[in-house]
């Protein structure tokens, strides 16, 4: 067609409703050819659209069968739209106009035209209309606790109203000074026989097997420290319990949530570094400059801080094949350990974690064709670099992380509630097993090492 006028438009189009259709109808009115850029559901998270209910797939197909539109892309990162302008030749960039403002800067691209939104609806007033917000208990006064509480606050489906501690006086004093937390127990039957659908649990590791199986029991979702347990047979237990009573078990590592991480894992499956054949990751943390009690710092380096690492490992390696530990220990428990597993195609793993040394905490995903790069700390993934031989060739990922990271870990365990989905894809229960043996064969090993000794 001659003088084919191209609009184009965005937005994230969860649950498709008469308001995105009207839109979407007014901007094709403007021209011929009609460009919808759908929202990849890692970029909506990455700035702060965190209760989204439908994939990215599922959204890009409702628009697509919508006769009226020409051609629908996914839009993955802020820049974008300057790109997209130039490179589909774009007349006119139309957006609601409750954005009446916000794009005026694509003005150096295109004509940009702000259109009448439609009253009465939105894809926020659906979701609140077709899912109950979900009511949360913490148990225990651990490390993570007032932080969780804080970044709830940002995650509309979900609402922390009862806290659960074995100290009574710790209780009255922490719903005293907290006046998000209504109500407080000191009797964990008690607190599990209340209307609460989920609990999140930080308390010490050796408790977490117990209370994670008495609140699956009495029919709650779980989302807890890492490890979930300290022994084969109870983690496994755990995992069946949660598929037997058809709850959502999930271990509270909040790197597996964050949008930068999970496009990482995306790059990585699409094969842009080749094969990869080494994953490095270091995670140390002085906790004694922090006050942290004795009680924590002797659980050792291994339990306290393999989590993340370990996620990683397993995330880009999958299964392993063997593992060997390289501790350094002090006072009975271990303030470092290297730990080296290997896996499919001879690919290696190296993990460093310390307590008592401190360390450069980046993260090297290397590969046949190029590797990744991760800053410190890699854990709190915001900036990623894909490197090339070739440098003219490497580039750069860069998105936001709102908070301390831990909204989106909420956010996901609550979609999932939501969503009656027990598995996340973001953290299924092989990467939870996986990354639980860890810490499990740690312990094996210092047993063995113990029986030698005594031999
Ligand atoms: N839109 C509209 N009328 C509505 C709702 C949305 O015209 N009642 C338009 C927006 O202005 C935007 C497009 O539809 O141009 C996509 O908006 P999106 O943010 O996906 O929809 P909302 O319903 O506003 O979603 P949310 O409540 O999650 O913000």
């Amino acid at each position: 067609m001659e003088n084919k006028k191209t609009i184009i438009t965005y937005g994230t189009y969860d649950m498709l409703h008469v308001g995105h259709m009207n839109i979407l109808k007014r901007a094709k009115e403007l021209g011929d050819y009609l460009i919808v850029g759908v929202t990849d559901e890692n970029y909506d998270r990455s700035r702060g659209k965190l209760n989204v209910i439908e994939s990215t797939n599922k959204r890009v197909k409702a628009i697509e069968a919508l006769d009226f539109v020409d051609k629908v892309i996914v839009e993955k990162h802020k820049k974008q739209k300057a790109e997209d302008m130039q490179k589909y030749d774009v007349d006119i960039f139309a957006i609601g106009d409750d954005w009446v403002g916000a794009f005026d800067y694509l003005n150096e691209y295109t004509h940009v035209e702000y259109l009448p939104r439609t009253e009465g609806i939105s894809s926020t007033k659906l979701r609140k209309e077709n899912f109950d917000i979900i009511k949360l208990g913490v148990v225990g006064l651990g490390r993570d606790t007032q932080a969780f509480i804080d970044e709830s606050e940002y995650v509309s489906s979900i609402k922390v109203n009862r806290i659960y501690a074995d100290d009574f006086l710790v209780v009255k004093q922490f719903t005293k000074d907290n006046d998000k937390i209504m109500y407080g127990h000191d009797n964990y039957e008690e607190f599990l026989d209340t209307a609460i659908q989920a609990v999140y649990i930080d308390t010490s590791l050796e408790k977490h097997y117990m209370l994670i199986k008495k609140a699956l029991e009495a029919g709650k979702h779980v989302l807890c420290e890492n490890p979930l347990a300290i022994d084969k047979d109870e983690l496994k237990e755990l995992l069946s319990i949660a598929k037997r009573e058809k709850r959502v078990l999930l271990s509270a590592l909040k790197t597996a949530f964050l949008p930068a991480f999970n496009q990482l894992l995306k790059e990585l499956n699409k094969g842009i570094i080749g094969d990869v054949k080494e994953v490095r990751a270091t995670r140390t943390s002085l906790y004694r400059e922090k006050d942290y009690s004795d009680e924590f710092i002797a659980q050792g380096a291994t339990n306290i801080l393999s989590g993340a690492t370990s996620l990683l490992v397993n995330k880009v390696l999958g299964k392993r094949k063997s593992i060997t530990f390289f501790d350094q220990e002090e006072s009975g428990y271990d303030i470092s350990n290297l730990i080296v597993t290997t896996h499919k195609g001879g690919a290696v793993g190296v993990s460093t974690v310390a307590t008592g040394i401190k360390s450069e905490g980046d993260a090297v995903i290397s590969g046949t064709k190029g590797y990744i790069y991760i800053p410190s700390p890699w854990w709190l993934t915001k900036t990623f670099y894909v490197r090339f031989e070739d440098t003219h060739k490497s580039y750069t990922f860069n998105y936001e992380l709102e908070g301390c990271g831990l909204r989106y870990m909420i956010a996901e365990f609550a979609s999932l509630i939501q969503r009656g989905n027990r598995k996340s894809k973001m953290l299924t229960p092989k990467d939870i097993v996986g990354i639980n043996r860890v810490l499990i064969d740690y312990a094996d090993s210092k047993k063995e090492k113990e029986k030698e000794k005594e031999s």
